[in-house]
């Protein structure tokens, strides 16, 4: 692989050993695909940074690169954690204490401490064109899909190595021939809310496997809705990007999203948003224990509807109601009062967390609720609590009564 006089500096151990080692990780990565040479990014979105994910193991590696002078080059963003900072919420002291460990390490080293899957909310917005290196599968899509940064699939270490080196091999997305349309996806049915985008998502992934999904027919989504569909597509599948003619930058039409790919084409009308949906939930149980929004985390936009939908209404007793977003919308949403009133009626809402990579298990959880599809497919395996999918009004009817409500 060719390098730059100053990457060849860092491979030689000239800025450090973390530098060294990293550069390694990626001339390494690099030659695995067959990469010409390295890129420059602009900015970096660390992940892997919960306990569940990094153990001990990891969180004492992280504590030894801040220690031994790692330190970023590019603005990084931080991805989720398994805790909220600003709360006990009954995960055990081990636990919190593992998890400050990890954060801490991570900021000394030069991250932002910004907690979330969603740091475009939070004014972290990489431009077309620009070569990134964001970790956390569904803001992944969003980089690639909705702003058209280029972006690949990366894991914790790799972030990292490239927040550090300021550098990621040039593959995969990188290159706009990998960027075509590998699947035409026919929307021929109205698409209502998060949940209704969160199936097409499982219906594509299904279909297209590490390929690329061209969405056509849909007018112009709101932007929660286009995260919701990309955070389905990257958890149901292995996808990392998509095209949805008119939105996408690289699909003005979609002749422009396939540039020249013969692709299948598929239907998703009425009967298969009614399939998916159902199969999206897991649960038998129509009584609910625990009912989970923001996954991603919400934007100030849900944030103000949930408030709202919540007016003059009580969380019943039985139900625990968690609303999850980060500190920089949870600040903007206190200040408009949505944080009041979802608290007032009996709902919290949290920074920082992912549920998923928390463990609500062990609070005794046993009946879900979500209008998350990533939710809705991990929370079943990962944290072995059955969900059932609806929008957020179904979800609230079920934090408000106890029971999910009948169609
Ligand atoms: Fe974000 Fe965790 Fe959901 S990373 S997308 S809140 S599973």
């Amino acid at each position: 692989m060719k390098l730059t006089d100053q990457e060849k500096a860092m491979l030689d151990g000239q800025h450090g050993e973390p530098t060294r080692m990293f550069m390694s990780m990626l001339v390494t990565l690099g030659e695995i695909y067959d990469a010409s040479h390295l890129l420059p990014v602009q900015s970096a979105h660390a992940s892997g940074l919960s306990v569940r994910t990094l153990g001990e193991a990891g969180t004492r590696w992280a504590e030894d690169l801040a220690a031994d002078g790692a330190r970023v080059r590019v603005p990084t963003s931080m991805n989720v954690i398994g805790i909220d900072r600003t709360r006990d919420l009954g995960f055990g002291a081990e636990w919190n204490e593992r998890q400050l460990r990890i954060m801490k390490a991570y900021e000394r080293m030069g991250c932002y401490v910004t907690s979330s899957c969603v740091p475009y909310y939070q004014g972290f917005l990489p431009r077309f064109g620009e070569h990134i290196a964001w970790g956390e599968s569904s803001a992944v899509v969003f980089t690639n899909s909705v702003l058209g940064a280029r972006n690949n699939r990366e894991g914790g270490p790799s972030t990292l190595a490239s927040a550090v080196t300021g550098r990621t091999p040039c593959f995969g997305l990188h290159l706009a021939e990998n960027r075509r349309g590998t699947l035409v996806c026919k929307v021929e049915t109205p698409l209502e809310d998060i949940s209704d985008f969160g199936a097409l998502g499982a219906f594509a992934a299904a279909r297209v496997g590490t390929g690329i999904p061209v969405f056509d027919g849909l007018p112009q989504p709101q932007l929660e809705k286009l995260v919701s569909l990309g955070a389905s597509l990257a958890s149901s599948g292995s996808v990392a990007m998509y095209h949805m003619v008119g939105v996408t930058p690289e699909a003005p039409s979609l002749e422009a999203a396939l540039g020249g790919n013969q692709a299948e084409t598929f239907v998703f009308g009425r009967k298969e948003l009614t399939e998916y949906k159902e199969k999206m939930s897991s649960n038998q149980n129509r009584e609910v224990d625990f009912v989970a929004l923001g996954c991603p985390h919400c934007s100030i936009n849900q944030l103000a509807e949930i408030a709202r939908l919540l007016e003059g209404k009580k969380v019943s007793g039985k139900v625990r109601l968690w609303v999850q977003t980060n500190v920089s919308v949870r600040g903007l949403a206190q200040q408009l009062g949505c944080v009041d009133a979802i608290e007032k009626a009996g709902g919290i809402v949290t920074q920082d967390l992912c549920v998923v990579l928390s463990r609500p298990e062990d609070l005794g959880f046993k009946s879900l609720a979500t209008n998350s599809a990533k939710m809705a497919f991990y929370a079943p395996g990962s944290n072995k609590i059955p969900a059932w999918y609806g929008n957020v009004e179904r979800c609230l009817e079920a934090a408000i009564t106890g029971f999910w409500p009948g169609v």
